[in-house]
């Protein structure tokens, strides 16, 4: 059977050109609807169970997985997406495929049943790098999120998976790649363009982009060049001469400051630059991202990375994403859960594209109507009114140092900059 004569089956062969990437080799590889382990009953009773769906959702899940088993071309199309997902040997993740019309409401659980299908191969990843079985299961949960959260809440409760989510979920099959309470973390050598020094006597941190680097007046970064057309600039200045440091550094507010510091290199370490291995956060969606929660899982995070993997220590933690905005201090009060977030942490600008983000809020690409967007949560409605007043919306980056984790608090960053800048004047 062709990809294009599944689609047609399918009702819809708009996606033919990505559905026939690496067909014939998945095609070559494909058991038989009926031995396709992820679509067995067991399988999905335990794979269902283990990422915290109910009895309801199972017996669903069962008898859409039936259907399939029965139907040559939804077989063929399931064991397609879970091949180029989980097995291909480089990503090539599935995009904008159909969802079979024959299924009608129930169509989005045949990706469903290919995402909760990672569950056995997340189990064998962890196992293969010596973890406990019950992080595995806290980390496989995930699914049940990019279900609820996103495909149920943009579909109107029913079940399913977005194609664009499933595709991450390799990552959790073949990283290290943990959920430790509210949050999840990717052991990886840190990726970003940071200096970040330490004063040895006094452990003040400070930061710097690297030399000449365009920002905007007010130290927050734009995607490209040609977006700084026709407004005020400066460049970011950071020199290392190994006797002393000389730079604009970035304020842990998330902008980079204007003023100028030297720091002598007889006093302040380098303890954090690209390469050095580091903690990729990201963030589950599902609210209720509490001060207390965070901490409880930074904590974690410390323990558990030193526990599990003494050779390949982390020495920060970092993340990208538009809860690192630094403008949401003036959108939402100072008590919101991200704010308070953000404040415990070194805020970074970067070099941010207009509307990064916005889809884990309104479930739309941007650009989108601002007018008929949702508003049903405080979340949308501030950030739409803060986008009907023109501004532009931007991501940011954030790091925290793994030894200062125990010290996290509101400002852990922010009062001892503000030392260092005014022992400078
Ligand atoms: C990031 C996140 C966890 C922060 O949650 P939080 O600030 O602790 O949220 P709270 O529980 O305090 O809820 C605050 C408001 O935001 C709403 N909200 C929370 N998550 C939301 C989301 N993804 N989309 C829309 N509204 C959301 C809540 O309903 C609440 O509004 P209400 O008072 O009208 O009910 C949350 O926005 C989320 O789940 N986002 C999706 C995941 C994400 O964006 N990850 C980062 C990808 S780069």
């Amino acid at each position: 059977m062709k990809a294009e004569e599944v689609l047609c089956l399918c009702g819809d062969v708009s996606a033919l050109e990505n559905v026939s990437l690496h067909w014939d080799e998945s095609m070559a590889a494909y058991p038989g609807g009926s031995e396709i382990v992820f679509l067995r009953d067991d399988e999905i009773v335990s794979n269902s169970r283990a990422c915290g769906f109910d009895e309801d959702v199972t017996s669903r899940l069962l008898s859409v997985a039936e259907k399939i088993r029965s139907s040559e071309y939804m077989s063929r199309l399931a064991w397609h997406c879970y091949w180029r997902i989980f097995l291909s040997e480089a990503p090539c993740p599935p995009s904008d495929w159909p969802e079979p019309v024959e299924l009608g409401e129930e169509r989005g659980i045949l990706y469903l049943l290919v995402g909760i299908g990672y569950v056995p191969l997340v189990r064998e990843n962890h196992r293969q790098l010596g973890l406990p079985l019950e992080v595995a299961l806290e980390t496989v949960a995930q699914v049940k999120r990019f279900c609820d959260c996103n495909y149920s809440r943009a579909y109107k409760g029913r079940l399913g998976v977005f194609q664009s989510q499933l595709g991450w979920m390799r990552y959790y099959t073949k990283v290290p790649y943990i959920r430790l309470g509210r949050l999840e973390y990717w052991l990886q050598p840190s990726e970003k363009d940071l200096f970040v020094y330490r004063e040895r006597e006094t452990e003040k941190t400070i930061a710097f982009l690297p030399d000449g680097l365009t920002c905007l007046a007010n130290g927050l970064r734009l995607s490209k060049p040609e977006e700084y057309e026709g407004l005020e600039t400066r460049l970011t200045k950071y020199q290392d001469d190994g006797e002393k440091v000389i730079g604009t550094p970035v304020n842990p507010r998330g902008f980079v400051d204007r003023r100028e510091v030297v720091l002598l290199r007889a006093k302040w370490d380098l303890v954090f630059k690209k390469g050095d291995m580091s903690l990729g956060m990201h963030i589950p969606s599902g609210g209720k991202m509490t001060f207390e929660e965070c901490q409880k899982s930074l904590e974690r995070a410390k323990e558990f990375f030193k526990e599990y993997f003494p050779d390949k220590l982390p020495v920060s933690v970092v993340c990208n994403s538009w809860i690192f905005n630094p403008e949401l201090q003036e959108i939402f009060g100072p008590e919101a859960n991200l704010n308070r977030f953000q404040r415990g942490l070194y805020l970074v600008p970067n070099a941010s594209r207009h509307g990064d983000g916005l889809w884990f809020i309104f479930l739309k690409q941007w650009p989108f109507d601002l007018d008929t967007a949702p508003a049903e949560t405080n979340l949308q409605r501030g950030i739409l009114e803060f986008l009907k007043k023109g501004r532009r919306w931007r991501s940011g980056q954030m790091f925290i140092l793994m030894d200062d984790i125990d010290r996290f608090c509101d400002g852990t960053y922010l009062e001892q900059f503000d030392e260092v800048m005014e022992q400078m004047k």
